[in-house]
């Protein structure tokens, strides 16, 4: 580990950042909670843009130094300042004030640098000058995010689309989605200090991740026999548990009076379930006695018709959002950053999950519509799935929603032309893909 002289760490920007990639590749936070919102951490910004930056033309840096002798070993912190320094050197501001920086630093630290400003002369020939590819790419899609404009799921159980846009000046409906209303870009919001959030009258949550409920209710808001207690099989953070439940209280309303509806948040990950239960808190502060939200930690595999109480209305609704390779999340920085630090996906294992999670929710006997969606561009954690679970399964078929959707599934068959697709370029919001399923009836 490196030592500094006391006092210095946070003062030095170099050093602070080596840090805080080294913590990322670690896991222990995001790269903006390890560097804007860390307290303890000074030059913030600056910390932040040079990790950022390095990060970013990591294979760039890695492969300019391949064939250098007695690097640090990669898992250190020293290899994550040589490779600060390396970027500053060759892509940045270069090395500033190294004579004065030195003279404060410990020998380990000064020898890191040494063998940066050697390497830095050598690199040149070695590094790429323009960012490769793969970088390129990844640059593209933070602009690209960057771009995108904040969405509001509106919940309209406390509160209706028309006063949310008149607190948030600038915002207009979103031109599919009912529930959701788009921000104005100039319109900075601090979630956490915002009253109508903590209220749970509006909630921050992109247009892709509310395309799965609001298909969802597109097709029951016409099939309201079909209403019925919901089961989420995967359901952490709750976005989609909460925003299904929005939806249940209005289509119940006045319908069928005295029914219960349990609305089911299962999650496998007992630490991820008490967060989804912390952050749909309020949401569910304002929902009707009517719907019973309860928390789950089980496998989706264990859930049954049973899984909801006696007293409240069998499950007829599952939801299905099960973890994918996230491939289509453009903006998220420490998804794509941390690519550097883990093992590539396995497509086909997680296909094969998915596959068994989506059999298993046609296989509850009481449910009778289901909606499946993944983050992920691949058709094989898309319509390869649905296309799957349907095989054999004359009873089930998909159905068309959100017919002023434009983007629509990859193929050219019904599922193909019943799923939605979310495309970062023409949606503005990150890749998606949804599917609504349903038990056909005689
Ligand atoms: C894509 S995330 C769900 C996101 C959530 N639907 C939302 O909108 O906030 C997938 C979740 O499934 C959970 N999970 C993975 N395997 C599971 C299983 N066998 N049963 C239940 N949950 C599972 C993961 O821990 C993760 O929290």
């Amino acid at each position: 580990m490196i030592a500094c002289v006391k006092g210095q760490t946070m003062h030095d920007v170099y050093l602070s950042a080596a840090d805080v990639i080294h913590k990322f590749s670690m896991r222990r936070g995001g790269l903006k909670s390890l560097t804007l919102s860390n307290p303890q951490l000074q030059q913030k910004k600056a910390v932040y843009l040079l990790s950022l930056n390095t990060l970013i033309r990591y294979e760039s840096l890695t492969m300019a130094i391949a064939d250098a002798s007695d690097l640090p070993s990669q898992d250190t912190i020293e290899f994550f300042l040589l490779l600060v320094l390396l970027y500053e050197g060759l892509y940045g501001n270069g090395i500033s004030n190294e004579k004065r920086r030195k003279r404060r630093l410990s020998s380990t630290t000064r020898s890191v640098y040494k063998q940066a400003l050697i390497l830095i002369d050598s690199a040149k020939e070695l590094a790429p000058t323009k960012p490769l590819e793969a970088e390129a790419a990844l640059q593209h899609s933070l602009d690209v995010a960057q771009a995108f404009p904040r969405a509001l799921r509106v919940n309209r159980v406390t509160t209706t689309v028309k006063q949310v846009l008149g607190r948030y000046k600038g915002s207009v409906p979103d031109p599919v989605l009912p529930d959701v209303v788009v921000l104005s870009k100039s319109k900075r919001l601090e979630t956490h200090k915002d009253a109508w959030i903590a209220e749970g009258k509006a909630t921050p949550q992109s247009r892709a991740s509310c395309l799965p409920v609001s298909a969802l209710f597109d097709y029951l808001d016409g099939h309201t026999d079909c209403l019925g207690s919901i089961l989420d099989f995967c359901s952490a953070p709750g976005n989609k548990t909460a925003h299904a439940a929005i939806r249940l209280a209005l289509a119940t309303k006045g319908y069928k009076k005295q029914t219960q509806y349990a609305v089911v948040l299962n999650e496998i990950d007992a630490t991820r379930a008490k967060l989804a239960e912390k952050l749909t808190k309020p949401v569910v502060d304002t929902l009707p006695k009517r719907i019973a939200f309860t928390v789950n930690t089980a496998s989706c595999f264990d859930l049954t018709e049973e899984s909801v109480g006696a007293s409240c209305h069998p499950p007829t609704i599952c939801i299905v959002d099960p973890s994918c390779s996230s491939s289509g999340v453009v903006g998220n920085i420490d998804q794509a950053l941390g690519k550097h630090f883990s093992e590539p996906c396995d497509i086909e294992a997680l296909s094969e999950f998915q596959f068994k999670c989506l059999s298993h929710a046609l296989d509850v006997p009481s449910v009778c519509v289901v909606v499946y969606s993944t983050c992920s561009i691949h058709d094989a954690e898309n319509e390869t799935v649905v296309r799957r679970a349907l095989e054999g399964r004359e009873d089930w078929a998909v159905v068309p929603v959100l017919s002023k959707w434009v983007t629509r599934g990859h193929g050219d068959d019904d599922v193909a032309r019943c799923s939605i697709r979310a495309d970062p370029a023409v949606d503005h919001t990150d890749g998606f893909f949804t599917a609504v399923l349903v038990k056909k009836r005689e």
